[in-house]
């Protein structure tokens, strides 16, 4: 046993897991007791949903950085804490030690107090996949600023909103990024997003892709001459390191703005203490991480996977973290077999999005491939269809690897239900138990916990938790009232995850999918609403209606029924014009897969879009729309389904 928290056998989960149920103080208060406190916590946990008011190990004082680098620098100082590999394979690998990571978050802290940064400030990161990214956010860590790491894909638009509502006065960014044969100016969407941004002081600007920059007098400054400066004056003023800032258990760690069903992002908030308790406790028990196992994590640490298990999770567990800076087709469909086997990797962790895309490959960009260091799969971001679970289980994982299928969000901090590699059984397409801590309940639309079971012999519905586990989160960013209507309103005393599930009898569960207006693209999370705004616009549209279809790659796509008014001929170029303006205002992500032009839309008496309806015609269906007597003109409804795509 390489933890002292680690589950080493199944008989151990069902003993963890009941005590952490019935005694969840002195259960997670021993967890806790293994990570470095300044000083210990008053009080394991105090809670309600109604408000809600979550509060773990209040009392405690710490800071984040010190348990994810300083408590390990003894023993593992020099030990590989981030293996970065770069977008093109023949550039220089670099190894990040843990003592390198120090000196360099060292370096960011001092930099940051430089420019004024202080505890509590609100840092936006928009950075590519580069060390400097996790020197960035765990800088801002040390000093106690909370930080706000925006996803490369976002426009300036969605930036400029964002920065609004943090109220962000300090970005970190770079002049560009590369992604695969595209480099991304990335400074220059930041230049867009700060047109007319009155809040924002400095911006530091860490040169990656030596892209053209314009630099503004007083405002922008380079992240190389001022770590520079700050390096030698930690060395001048005689200091070994930037002392970190002495954090509450329930300061703000990060904000990380998330899509729901309404068409504004919201500012998730994870706090210091238990984010980092839940983000190692699962890090270590999910994916069996021994010390010594190389881990590779193939999300964005723009979202919320990879702040927990690329950066938060592994290194407070004191391990080797692959960071990857490119794209899993470039330059061949093969890169990710060839980084398994150039860093000899023993955990992988991807999405399904990303095995169905390289399956279509086949299996000739594995050939000539040793895989042989793999010992764990995982998955994570949405339901793994069997096709591509077998396939990942036969042609990478040799069959000789337990797939972790992995549930949790944003909203989560880490995963709440998946098994235990090796420990826990798997079943293909399930994410199996509720890690300890969890207490998931199937309810009915009225909130009714659901016990019977249906004619195929599961209990279907409604996926909520019943009380807090430590990386749950504690608030929507200045609005604390938007987070308990989203999340603890719906039903009452329940945290509700907005997915639908289903429960088999040994208790395994399957997430079934979203079961509100959020679509789930290629992993990612997109409101209908959002999207809509979007397409709204654009100077034509009237109005438009946007609901998720079933695609092959990214598991949902994107389907817009849009009311346009232009004059323009062209339909063709019309749909472009609509998807530039939706990568304009949200990013390319959001761009609608398809867009079916329609003269009305079905709506009732009182004027609400019957997107069941909709739904059902882009998933293809033609006759079985379900009852229509209650549309205001369901002649409608014909004709959308006779011009359908
Ligand atoms: C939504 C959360 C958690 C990091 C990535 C996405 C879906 C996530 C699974 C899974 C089925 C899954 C859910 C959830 N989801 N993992 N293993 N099986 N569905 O984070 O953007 O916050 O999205 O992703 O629908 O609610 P996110």
């Amino acid at each position: 046993m390489a933890y002292p928290f680690q589950i080493t056998s199944l008989n151990q989960y069902h003993i963890d897991y009941k005590k952490s149920i019935e005694q969840p103080e002195e259960f997670w208060a021993t967890i806790a007791d293994t990570f470095y406190w300044r000083k210990k916590w008053d009080n394991v946990l105090e809670w309600n949903f109604n408000e809600p008011k979550i509060e773990w190990f209040k009392g405690a004082k710490l800071n984040i950085t010190e348990n994810c680098i300083d408590r390990h620098l003894e023993k593992l100082g020099n030990k590989p804490a981030i293996i970065w590999e770069p977008n093109n394979p023949e550039e220089k690998v670099r190894v990040v030690t843990y003592n390198r990571l120090h000196k360099r978050v060292c370096q960011v802290a001092q930099m940051l107090k430089n420019n004024g940064v202080k505890k509590g400030d609100r840092v936006c990161i928009y950075m590519g996949m580069i060390p400097e990214l996790t020197y960035a956010i765990l800088g801002c860590a040390r000093i106690g600023a909370i930080h706000s790491v925006i996803f490369g894909g976002f426009s300036a638009q969605s930036i400029a909103d964002r920065l609004e509502d943090a109220n962000a006065e300090f970005i970190i960014t770079c002049d560009g990024a590369y992604r695969g044969a595209k480099d991304i100016p990335l400074k220059a969407v930041i230049d867009d997003a700060l047109i007319g941004n009155k809040t924002v002081k400095k911006v530091i600007v860490y040169n990656r892709t030596r892209t053209p920059v314009s630099m503004v007098k007083g405002r922008d400054i380079w992240w190389e001459d001022e770590m520079e400066f700050a390096e030698h004056q930690i060395e001048n003023e005689g200091n070994v390191h930037f002392e970190a800032e002495e954090m509450d258990a329930e300061d703000p760690l990060f904000i990380l703005y998330t899509s729901g069903s309404t068409g504004k992002p919201k500012g998730v908030v994870h706090t210091c203490a238990g984010y980092m308790v839940w983000t190692t406790y699962t890090f270590v028990n999910v994916f069996q991480y021994n010390p010594g196992d190389i881990h590779f994590c193939t999300a964005d640490i723009g979202w919320i996977t990879g702040h927990s298990y690329i950066v938060y999770g592994p290194l407070s567990a004191g391990a080797t973290s692959v960071m990857f800076e490119g794209i899993p087709t470039f330059p061949t469909a093969g890169r990710f077999w060839d980084i398994v086997d150039k860093h000899k990797v023993n955990i992988l962790y991807t999405a399904p999005t990303a095995i169905r895309s390289l399956m279509s490959f086949g299996t000739e960009p594995i050939h000539n491939k040793n895989l042989s260091s793999l010992k764990i799969l995982g998955t994570v971001g949405e339901p793994i269809n069997e096709e591509a679970w077998h396939w990942y289980n036969e042609n990478i994982g040799l069959q000789k690897c337990p797939i972790v299928d992995t549930w949790w969000q944003t909203e989560t901090g880490g995963c709440l239900i998946s098994n235990l590699a090796g420990i826990t059984p798997s079943k293909p397409s399930w994410a199996t138990l509720p890690l300890p801590g969890v207490q998931p309940v199937l309810v009915d639309e009225t909130g009714n916990e659901i016990t019977e079971k249906d004619e195929t012999g599961l209990i279907k519905g409604n996926l909520c938790i019943k009380a807090p586990w430590p990386g749950i989160l504690r608030t929507t960013w200045s609005d604390h009232e938007r987070c308990r209507v989203n999340y603890f309103a719906t039903y009452p005393s329940l945290y509700f995850t907005g997915d639908g599930a289903l429960k088999d009898g040994d208790g395994n569960y399957r997430i079934t999918g979203r079961v509100d207006d959020v679509l789930n693209i290629s992993g990612h999370r997109i409101g209908t609403a959002e999207v809509e705004n979007a397409i709204n616009m654009h100077s034509g549209v009237v109005e438009s209606a946007v609901v998720g279809y079933p695609h092959n790659i990214k598991g949902q796509g994107i389907y817009a029924f849009v009311i346009y008014n232009g004059t323009d001929g062209d339909e063709n170029l019309r749909k472009q014009d609509i998807s530039a303006t939706v990568s304009k205002i949200i990013g390319a992500i959001a761009k609608p897969d398809k867009i079916q032009f329609v003269t009305g839309l079905p709506k009732t008496r009182s004027g609400k879009i019957m997107r069941r309806i909709l739904r059902k015609i882009a998933e293809g269906e033609t006759s079985n729309l379900g009852d229509t007597t209650t549309l205001l003109d369901p002649g409608v409804v014909d004709e959308i389904v006779q011009s359908k795509l």
